[in-house]
């Protein structure tokens, strides 16, 4: 039987303009899974620990997805799969794509990497799918290619990967409330005027554009959402506190991770990444909520094999 254990990267999609589009991926926070091929057929979910999620391999994200990939091979192959749940389900920060992208990832390492890195965004997509209804790539692209992921289209699915500056540095809280992408999604109209279109568009070329040329403050101006954060910013508590607290702090911009309720600052350094975990925090303390907040590079090798 052949074996691996893997960490499994949290990420942040959206990262303010790019709904549905752009997202990266962290370091420090992420499951553990333990992958193994085995002689008899199909896939099993054989242990979850740390989150209350199905062992039916059909209601599982990690289990459709590797289902996903199994489809696309000649051969019979038997998956099980032991997953080590640390992000909280809801959280924001991709914890279903961590799964779906994890588990087709190792399988693909287990095979012998059959499949592109780019086919994997597509089998992980049906987790995706699975948990929100709607198979959005912008956590597992970049779990699965690491660093800042672009998808420039659906149909055809065309995923691109980004530049990482160096000194860029995640602050992220989490308050300890769960909003479900699928709600945080049914809140969301429909209809974009012209003039807040020409407003996003331009800031997704600027903040593609200051990634690749780590100009800094153009990453910074460019993390602006004038269309869904408004919509989806009431669902979390002290959210223009926090924004407020970060910015003052000299975060280069502050946003909802995904669909909320965490909240990301970006910014140019650990120290100052510190000093806004700092800010956050306080403002979050007189809320009486619980909350974890996380700090972290930017992961940009993306899911990797742990021992
Ligand atoms: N783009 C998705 C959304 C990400 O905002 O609904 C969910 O994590």
């Amino acid at each position: 039987m052949k074996s691996i254990k893997i960490f499994a990267p949290a990420t942040v999609a959206n990262l303010s303009c790019g709904f549905d589009v752009l997202g990266c991926c962290l370091d420090t926070v992420g499951d553990e899974m333990i992958i193994s091929l085995t002689s008899e057929p199909g896939v099993r979910i054989t242990k979850i620990e740390g989150a209350d999620l199905p062992l039916d391999t059909k209601k599982n994200v990690a289990g459709v997805a590797v289902e996903a990939l199994l489809k696309n091979c000649k051969n019979e192959i038997g998956v099980d799969i032991e997953i080590y749940k640390k992000i909280k389900a809801g959280s924001g920060i991709g914890s279903s794509a961590a799964s779906s992208a994890g588990a087709v990832w190792a399988v693909n390492h287990l095979l012998e990497s059959p499949f592109t890195s780019h086919k994997l965004v597509e089998f992980a997509m049906a987790g995706e799918k699975l948990a929100s209804g709607n198979a959005h790539a912008d956590n597992v692209a970049p779990a699965l290619l690491g660093g800042f992921t672009l998808v420039r289209s659906y149909a055809p699915l065309d995923v691109i990967k980004l530049h990482t500056p160096q000194d860029l540095v995640m602050t992220v809280i989490h308050p300890q409330i769960e909003v479900k992408t699928s709600d945080a999604r049914s809140v969301i109209k429909q209809n974009v005027t012209l003039k807040q279109a020409i407003h996003q568009w331009g800031n997704v070329g600027g903040l593609v554009s200051g990634l690749f040329t780590e100009d800094y403050d153009l990453i910074g101006r460019s993390l602006e959402d004038v269309i869904i954060e408004p919509m989806r910013s009431i669902l979390i508590p002290e959210f223009a506190n926090v924004k407020e607290a970060a910015i003052k702090q000299g975060a280069l911009g502050c946003g909802i991770s995904g669909s909320g309720p965490s909240i990301f600052a970006l910014s140019k350094g650990m120290d100052t990444a510190k000093k806004v975990a700092e800010a956050i925090r306080e403002v979050y303390i007189k809320t009486g909520l619980d909350f974890d907040i996380h700090i972290s590079k930017i992961n940009n090798q993306g899911v990797k094999i742990i021992n």
